[in-house]
């Protein structure tokens, strides 16, 4: 049988999928490493001595406790931070080249490590160890190599510009970046805002999410061992209104990126302006729709907006919260979407059949259950789950709504659970007013086979992304970010380096003789 080591160290992919069997992965109860706060290379308890619980939410239980940092800590790490980036430091001399070189021995001491930090991801989230697995560590990896590459082709331009001069661009790091992320993908959150960061030559501070903050410590613990240079990276564990706040008024802190609600990222927009301007980023809330047309095949349909909402328990921004379907299959298309969600299987997130795991917390819990009260009292058709799961941990069982209408709370508002709403539509042009008629724009899926339909779609829906035949493609070679109140930025992909650089404009005088 397989036994859980947390010390394995496995040379390759190959080996390390050979050592194991997804099925006998347990809980890493007793090997959960680091609990403080991440500063300057080191590990300090918060000056205050406060500690604060995170929970395993598959029991309810508290896995172990992690220093609670606020804003004294926070003064702390952004000093270190900020004395990383001062001139002529390590970091600030270092090759781009080498820059990139650290970054790829990330991500193999991230490969080394995978089975582990899949493991430490469920236990803090409980996700299922598969997705934990392939998926959140799968692509954390492709993440930090991915932006490896761009280190040292953060390429400027030469200007011919009129006069004797001599003018060309430089992308500089921005300084000290604040980072804040939420707790639905923690690894792949923090992957994310580090990657592109240190590839341009960036410090930072990252406060995780209160939630879930076991991952990010040991991803501290490996740029460490990485060889970043102490002060380049910090991580704080701690609440938003106190260590997030701090990192947002800071007036040391040159820009923020944040993941979260987008009431959250109003609060950072005022903050930034009340205190030195700093740049801001925003990754944020959405209701985006998955439209099906009575072409597709009904299969592929029902799967699609099935996984586009119920992957990771409905908790991700681009969840395709919206299922509209053109009326002449709405019934078939009903049913059988009842019928997966019935048949999707919830449980331990250690077993290895497991799709549906716990939600992330009580309060996550309760906002969803009274959502699914506000759905059936509003009118719709409550056809499938709509309850608790179990009597430990915080499941909720896969949710559909059929008959709901655009003016519903359960249409308009971001569940962030697993509730699907499914709506009818008779017209294109119907479709698409109603799709746009929200205040998010992240995300849109289209199923159909007709080409013309298609591309009439995709240019008239208004979200950063829109995906045809699939949902839920996110890559990191490929831009993703919000329009309207989900964001206002891109991250990953090429045009994701944009927002931690500065652009520089340097003009010589070519000498009369020359
Ligand atoms: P949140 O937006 O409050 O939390 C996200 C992060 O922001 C956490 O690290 C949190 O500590 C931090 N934060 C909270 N208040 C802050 C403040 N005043 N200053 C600085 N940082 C602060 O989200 P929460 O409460 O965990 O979830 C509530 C809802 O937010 C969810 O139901 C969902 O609708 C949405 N959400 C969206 C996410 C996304 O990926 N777009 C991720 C998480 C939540
Ligand atoms: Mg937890």
């Amino acid at each position: 049988m397989f036994r859980f080591q947390a010390h394995q160290r496995i040379a390759t992919f190959r080996q390390l999928v050979a050592s194991y069997s997804v099925t006998k992965v347990q809980k890493p109860l007793k090997d959960v490493r680091y609990t403080k706060l991440f500063i300057n290379n080191e590990w300090h308890n918060a000056v205050s001595g406060k500690t604060f619980p995170t929970v395993d939410p598959s029991t309810g239980e508290i896995i172990t406790f992690v220093a609670e940092a606020d804003k004294v800590d926070v003064d702390l790490a952004v000093q270190a931070a900020k004395q990383a980036f001062r001139l002529g430091s390590p970091w600030r001399t270092m090759d781009a080249s080498y820059r990139g070189t650290l970054l790829n021995r990330l991500a193999d001491l991230i490969e080394r490590d995978r089975v582990y930090l899949a493991s430490l991801e469920s236990f803090d989230t409980g996700k299922p160890f598969t997705v934990s697995y392939h998926l959140d560590v799968g692509e954390t990896i492709k993440v930090f190599r991915y932006f490896a590459q761009f280190a040292d082709k953060i390429h400027g331009k030469t200007i011919p510009m009129d006069g004797p001069f001599f003018c060309y661009t430089r992308h500089e790091p921005v300084g000290v970046c604040g980072q804040i992320i939420p707790w639905n993908f923690p690894l792949v959150m923090q992957s994310w805002k580090l990657a592109p960061a240190l590839a341009t030559g960036n410090t930072m501070v990252m406060k995780v999410a209160e939630q879930t903050p076991l991952s990010a410590l040991y991803i501290a613990s490996l740029t460490k061992e990485a060889g970043f240079p102490p002060g380049v990276v910090n991580i704080l564990t701690g609440y938003g209104p106190t260590a997030g706040e701090a990192l947002l008024r800071h007036i040391d802190v040159d820009m923020i990126a944040f993941t979260g609600s987008t009431n959250v990222g109003r609060l950072i927009q005022r903050a930034a302006g009340e205190s030195n301007l700093k740049r801001v980023i925003l990754g944020l809330s959405g209701k985006s729709p998955c439209i099906v047309l009575a072409d597709a095949n009904l299969d592929h349909a029902v799967e699609l907006c099935h996984e586009a909402v119920f992957l990771n328990m409905g908790q991700g921004c681009s969840a395709g919260s919206r299922t509209y379907v053109e009326e002449s299959i709405y019934n078939e298309f009903l049913e059988r979407a009842v019928e997966k969600a019935n048949s999707r299987k919830i449980g331990d997130p250690f077993e290895s059949d497991t799709q549906h795991g716990p939600q992330i917390d009580q309060k996550q819990f309760d906002t969803i259950l009274n959502y699914i009260h506000i759905g059936k009292n509003e009118g719709a058709k409550l056809v499938s789950g709509g309850e608790r799961y179990g009597d430990q941990g915080f499941f909720i069982k896969p949710t559909v709504f059929a008959d709901v209408h655009d003016n519903m709370r359960i249409a308009k508002e971001e569940i962030f659970g697993p509730v699907q709403s499914i709506l009818k539509f008779r017209t294109m042009d119907e479709v698409i007013e109603r799709a746009n008629n929200t205040k998010y724009g992240l995300a849109a899926g289209v199923v159909t086979k007709d080409l013309d339909k298609a591309m009439h779609l995709t240019r008239s829906l208004q979200a950063g992304t829109v995906w045809v035949n699939t949902y839920g493609m996110v890559s990191c070679q490929t831009p993703f970010g919000g329009y309207k109140e989900s964001g206002n930025v891109k991250e990953l992909g090429e045009d994701g380096l944009q927002a931690y650089t500065n652009l520089k404009n340097i003009i010589v005088k070519i000498p009369d003789n020359s």
